[in-house]
């Protein structure tokens, strides 16, 4: 039965401004997240991570904090958040909070004073070097395109901004800072969250500023100080309290994620990597169209899970969150009703029999497609838009990014949950801050609950065998078919105890594999019968012995 044991939690991602606005702004809010509450305990998750609430400019929808300490009122008050504790901790549902400690805004206090003068005490809070008016300290691209410095005219040097303009790198070698930081999450921590996900945390340590012959990336990606400050970051604030982290790890590898999570290391529970979410990503470049590569998908699924298994580390497994579009319109089909609820019940069964974290996405679970935006003025992020420009300036064809936008961007995931298939799908009274896809009629909540047989059932039957069955948690990963085209095969082994998985990623009939020990209970399919071929999208989860 559950225990308590962190392990077996499973955790659902709400980005507020998309959720449930009850005010009418257009935009989400925190009591649109409190009138949602039952919800949640339907489908069983354990805690909700909310991206970031902090007062903001919104450039990057909270991204860019101005002030660690206070509720953006574009969200609610403090007492709102205060109140969403209390009701999720009365339902026992536990709330993690999003820290973004490798930027702040340009409009938070420390940077106001930083680039008032070179001597100003804040100086230090951020990384300034010199370069000339036209030539920056490094050629280091920015994520979001562009050079990764900023000049500042007053004080006549730059400061170093890996994303948007407006959210400047913090210097992780200044110890005041360090302990500010620190400050601040004890503050959230007596406040009373239960955990917290880390943004870019494995870019906090930057190294040598040296040109690159690529973005740069090798300079600030899992830095030389980054484990030293991470282990510090544990020990003065969460180390040796019941919270549970998560570290977003950017372009990171292996063998520093098991640093990371190694429990004996102090550092962070578990970690997120993207490398299997870069399928798509021909050579590299995102902004392309292309279909996914499964083989690859399964290498990258099947080195982390095995090597963070045996190497004592611990992942989050998820396909979606904010910045990534939508999973059945990526990795299974949403052409038509019948392929989208068999595609969303597919990916859903691959990936919750992994071993580790399971993420689940607002709308994931009622398998939410791309909206399938084909005009530029429908975009709001501020990647996407930068993207289009500069794909425009280097001569691409508009209509042939707006493509590629459509499968790529964030935008894709970020617009309003679609709650049932009245106005605006039941999330504002209002004016959308983003469109509704249009798709709301036939997906959407109400819809998903009355169906028996829909994708939401299948997440809820997940989240329950996650907590029940020691062998999802605890089990060892081994993976099968690794060279086969069409299918994604694993076993989970702990104690006597199998787990067989099988899910077929075509929309195609393939023979039933052979040499794979699939005795047992099916305690879980997209189909009601078993056939001696796999059926399009079909997939199962078996519960055996391991003999
Ligand atoms: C990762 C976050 O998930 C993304 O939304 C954000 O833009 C960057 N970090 C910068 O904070």
């Amino acid at each position: 039965m559950a225990s308590k044991d962190w392990r077996k939690s499973v955790v659902y991602q709400i980005y507020p401004k998309s959720f449930n606005d009850t005010t009418g702004s257009g935009e989400g809010d925190i009591r649109g997240i409190i009138d949602k509450l039952d919800y949640f305990t339907t489908l069983g998750v354990d805690y909700l991570w909310l991206t970031p609430v902090y007062e903001s400019p919104m450039n990057d929808n909270g991204y860019d904090i101005s002030n660690y300490y206070e509720v953006n009122p574009q969200f609610g008050t403090k007492a709102d958040l205060e109140e969403l504790l209390e009701k999720a901790h009365a339902r026992g549902l536990k709330i993690m909070m999003d820290i973004v400690i490798n930027h702040t805004s340009t409009e938070h206090h420390w940077f106001v004073e930083s680039r008032k003068s070179r001597d100003n005490e804040y100086r230090d809070y951020y990384i300034w070097k010199d370069g000339t008016y036209d030539t920056p300290p490094t050629n280091w691209e920015s994520k979001f395109g562009g050079n990764a410095w900023a000049y500042d005219e007053d004080t006549n040097q730059y400061y170093l901004r890996l994303f948007d303009i407006t959210q400047a790198d913090l210097n992780w070698e200044n110890e005041d800072m360090r302990r500010d930081i620190y400050e601040m999450i004890n503050y959230w921590i007596d406040f009373g969250v239960d955990g917290f996900r880390f943004d870019v945390v494995n870019l906090i340590s930057k190294g040598e500023f040296k040109n690159s012959e690529g973005p740069g990336k090798e300079f600030y990606t899992d830095g030389p100080k980054v484990h030293e400050y991470i282990n510090e970051l544990n020990r003065n604030t969460f180390g040796d309290k019941d919270i549970m982290t998560v570290g977003e790890m950017s372009s990171t590898t292996i063998e520093h994620c098991l640093k990371y999570t190694n429990p004996e290391r102090n550092e962070l529970n578990s970690v997120f990597n993207f490398h299997h979410l870069k399928v798509d990503y021909p050579g590299g470049e995102k902004w392309s169209l292309a279909n996914f590569d499964f083989l690859e998908l399964k290498k990258i699924l099947m080195e982390w899970q095995v090597a963070m298994d045996e190497g004592g580390g611990w992942n989050a497994i998820f396909w979606c969150n904010h910045d990534q579009p939508r999973v059945v319109s990526r990795f299974g089909n949403d052409e038509t009703e019948e392929n989208r609820l068999l595609s969303g019940k597919m990916l859903a069964i691959a990936l919750h029999g992994l071993k580790g974290t399971p993420y689940i996405y607002q709308g994931e679970e009622i398998g939410m497609t791309n909206p399938g935006f084909n005009r530029i003025d429908q975009y709001r992020d501020v990647e996407s838009l930068n993207a289009y420009s500069i794909l425009r300036e280097e001569g691409m064809d508009a209509s042939l990014i707006l493509d590629i936008l459509a499968t790529k961007s964030r935008d894709n995931s970020r617009t309003p949950v679609q709650w049932d298939d009245s106005r605006n799908a039941g999330f504002t009274e209002g004016m959308p801050w983003i469109e509704v896809s249009d798709k709301y009629g036939e997906i959407n909540v109400a819809r998903a609950l009355e169906d028996g047989d829909s994708i939401f059932y299948t997440y809820q039957k997940l989240i329950e065998l996650r907590h029940e069955l020691d062998v999802l948690t605890y089990g060892s990963v081994k993976p099968h078919l690794m060279k086969d085209d069409d299918l994604f095969v694993y076993e989970r082994l702990y104690e006597g105890e199998r787990i067989t998985v099988m899910a077929n990623f075509r929309n195609k009939e393939v023979p039933y594999p052979e040499n794979i020990n699939a005795e047992g209970e099916v305690l879980l399919s997209n189909y009601a019968d078993r056939k001696n071929v796999l059926r399009p999208f079909e997939a199962m989860m078996i519960y055996g012995q391991n003999n």
